[in-house]
């Protein structure tokens, strides 16, 4: 390779990289000089037999010639861009007339709407989220519950073990042990989340959605429960509603209550979503059993609480008068594009 042959390449690249019409012209021809294969490593491949004094003068001049090809490239690109893009401008029309391409929006799932409504209405009673593993210990499911090991309250939920120790949560309530333990009181929380429970037909899914209240402070006493739960059904279902309290029993609560809500649907006529009672059952709810606290070592001297419970899927059904559950994790869209805020 000598220096007559590297002028004699400059100049066809120059002259190549000048002719190019667009940037793909303008691209090959750079491969075909700076390229893997191109021209300037056939010419780096014949500086190997080149004498050894000869090689830095040429390896530098060889260099330069690239330099400055790289350099006209860059400078081209974009002058050939430029002309590209004012062709286009003095050639395409736009055509405001076009009816536009629609975007179809995704929105958030209905358990997930009803649940953020649930939690808007709560917040404004200084409630703070929670949520808690899926996979509980036995212990926070129930023994921490007051739901010891061949307790008959455990049937009262069919429960999926993963092990000996471990179940898949069947209710929020361990959530309410969690921030006990971890947090400093007083304390009001709405723990939510899937839970699970061997069970499956017209009312009940096998996974479902809960949403967990509790409150700890002092002086606390099931007037401060039966407000907070007569204000919570008034701001969801609506201002005409009533509540009811009916004595029940749960381990972690004591005394323990169910509590119902007059029928928004018939307004406490009776109708066939009330079974003709006029009431509807919501969830349960009660005074933190002391033994709760116990295991969490809270002083019971100082503090007491409330806590209620409620399923998701059943709050949704009654609000929009679904009648089967199992739509909900069906994931039909006919189903789910009726819960778009937006639309
Ligand atoms: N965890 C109970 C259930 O799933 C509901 C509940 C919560 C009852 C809090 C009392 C207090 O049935």
């Amino acid at each position: 390779m000598s220096q007559n042959q590297l002028d004699e390449i400059k100049k066809s690249a120059l002259n190549d990289f000048e002719k190019a019409q667009n940037r793909v012209e303008l691209y090959n021809a750079k491969v075909q000089y700076l390229g893997k294969t191109g021209a300037f490593t056939e010419i780096m491949k014949s500086m190997a037999s080149m004498p050894k004094d000869q090689k830095p003068v040429f390896g530098k001049k060889v260099n330069e010639v690239k330099d400055l090809l790289e350099k006209l490239y860059v400078h081209l690109e974009s002058q050939l861009e430029q002309k590209e893009i004012q062709f286009r401008m003095q050639n395409e029309k736009l055509d405001l007339t076009l009816p536009g391409s629609q975007t179809v929006m995704g929105h958030l799932h209905p358990i997930q709407v009803v649940t953020e409504e649930i939690f808007k209405v709560l917040s404004r009673l200084g409630y703070s989220l929670r949520t808690g593993p899926l996979i509980e210990k036995d212990y926070y499911n129930f023994e921490a519950l007051n739901l010891p090991e061949n307790h008959p309250a455990r049937d009262m939920q069919d429960t999926f073990f993963v092990d000996k120790t471990h179940v898949l949560r069947t209710h929020t309530s361990p959530i309410q042990v969690h921030s006990l333990e971890n947090e400093k009181l007083p304390l009001r929380i709405m723990g939510t989340g899937p839970v699970f429970r061997c069970d499956s037909d017209i009312s009940h899914l096998p996974h479902f959605h809960q949403v967990e209240g509790m409150c700890v402070d002092e002086n606390i006493s099931m007037a401060d429960l039966k407000g907070t739960i007569a204000y919570f059904i008034k701001e969801f279902f609506g201002r005409e509603l009533k509540t009811r309290f009916r004595p029940s029993f749960f381990p972690f609560t004591e005394p323990s209550a169910e509590f119902d809500c007059s029928c928004p649907v018939c307004k406490g006529q009776g109708c066939s979503m009330c079974n003709n009672s006029g009431w509807i059952e919501i969830g349960g709810a009660g005074l933190i059993n002391p033994k709760v606290f116990e295991h969490a070592k809270v002083d019971t001297s100082k503090w007491q609480g409330f806590a209620f419970g409620f399923g998701i899927e059943r709050m949704a059904i009654i609000k929009y008068g679904i009648e089967d559950i199992r739509l909900f994790p069906e994931n039909d869209l006919r189903f789910l594009k009726q819960f778009n805020e937006q639309s």
